[in-house]
């Protein structure tokens, strides 16, 4: 090759290389509301299974306050951005190092309002948490302008409604109470400075194993699924008011709710790469309904189960996926999420 050829051919190589690198590094930090499915570890250590074998054992091979075996929807996001997975909030400590790929604020067992278990930071609480940050300067408005929100959550809403004797038809007017308070937190958000919010629509909660357990793991139920299609189909009129009344494309719509449904009903996700035979039925349970994934009696002894391969199952415990389910998931997803951004 000529020296001038060999030149321009390496300044067009370095040049490719980047604008691919341009492309992640447009957003520098995601910021995280929601539940478990986003949760990181902000839970506290003695209140949670997820700070318990065997959670954690396939990432990052100990328990760290994710409930899954492994990586959750966030880690997902996350890589997708080409960023780390932000740390958790009630990790946080001085040292900004930490801080420069954004925050997660997400509560397992948290909800839009407050839970059964009422002690979490609800969803205003935990941007509360993220609007004290801004006021003390450790993040400023122009940070939001190049970060990404994540917001993930309502579910728990639904599981304290009923837990607390609601009906399915006061589920009813539940929901766009729900949808109604989801709403007013987003436009905060954007007001904060956000301009790309991912939104999760509700997955099926008819088809968590917690439910299904019933028609042992065979069935998921309808009754549930429908509300939670009349909760994604308010959301996703009030997301296409808000983007609208904005002018502007910020918020966005991660279907949990169709890539969950595919990846079961095709016992796997569409490329085929991933298979879950039976992918309604957990890999970790409780030996009876008493207990739970990662139970143990006073002496240690585990009070649940564990298949023999994670990666081979779509569910890990009663309510969240695999590391392999997220995955399965993520890989429906992002297609969608690459025309987002
Ligand atoms: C969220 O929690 C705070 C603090 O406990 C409470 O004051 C507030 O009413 C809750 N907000 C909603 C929407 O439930
Ligand atoms: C942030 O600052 C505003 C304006 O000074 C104040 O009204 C608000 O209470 C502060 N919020 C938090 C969470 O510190
Ligand atoms: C489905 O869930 C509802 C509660 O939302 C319950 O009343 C109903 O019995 C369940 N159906 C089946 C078939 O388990
Ligand atoms: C968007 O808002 C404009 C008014 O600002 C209204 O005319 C239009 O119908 C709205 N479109 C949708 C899809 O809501
Ligand atoms: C909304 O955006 C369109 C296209 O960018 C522009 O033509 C229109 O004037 C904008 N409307 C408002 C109300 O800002």
């Amino acid at each position: 090759m000529e020296p001038s050829n060999f030149f321009i051919c390496c300044i067009l190589l370095a040049l490719g290389v980047v604008g691919a690198q341009e492309s992640h590094e447009r957003y520098n930090h995601l910021f995280v509301f929601g539940d478990s499915y986003a949760d990181t570890g902000n839970l506290n250590k003695g209140l949670a299974n997820s700070w318990r074998l065997p959670y954690g054992i396939t990432f990052p091979g100990k328990p760290s306050g994710r409930f899954s075996d492994g990586r959750v929807l966030t880690d997902f996001i996350a890589k997708f951005l080409g960023l780390k997975s932000p740390i958790a909030h009630a990790q946080m400590k001085s040292g900004a190092n930490k801080l420069r790929y954004g925050l997660n604020f997400a509560y397992g067992g948290s909800g839009v309002f407050d839970t059964v278990a009422n002690v979490l930071p609800n969803m205003t609480t935990q941007i509360d948490f993220f609007q004290k940050l801004i006021n003390d300067s450790i993040y400023t408005a122009l940070d939001l302008h190049s970060s990404v929100v994540l917001v993930s959550l309502a579910g728990n809403d639904y599981a304290s409604f009923l837990a607390n004797g609601g009906t399915n038809q006061g589920l009813q007017s539940f929901i766009p109470r729900v949808i109604n308070q989801l709403s007013i937190n987003l436009k905060r958000i954007q007001k904060m400075g956000a301009t790309k919010v991912i939104v999760t629509a509700l997955q099926p909660l008819g088809c968590l194993p917690r439910i299904t357990q019933s028609s042992s793991f065979h069935q998921c139920n309808a009754t549930q699924n429908l509300a939670v299609n009349f909760h994604n189909l308010l959301l996703q009129q009030s997301v296409a008011k808000l983007n609208n009344e904005t002018n502007s494309s910020t918020f966005f719509i991660l279907d949990l709710y169709n890539s969950f449904t595919t990846v079961i009903e095709q016992k796997g996700n569409p490329k085929g790469k991933l298979k879950f035979d039976t992918p309604l039925k957990p890999c970790c349970m409780g030996i009876s309904r008493e207990y739970s994934c990662g139970s143990t009696d006073e002496k240690g002894a585990k009070l649940y189960t564990l298949c023999s391969d994670p990666k081979s199952a779509f569910f890990w415990d009663s309510s969240h996926p695999t590391q392999a389910g997220w995955k399965a998931v993520y890989t429906i997803l992002k297609s969608s999420l690459a025309q987002f951004f």
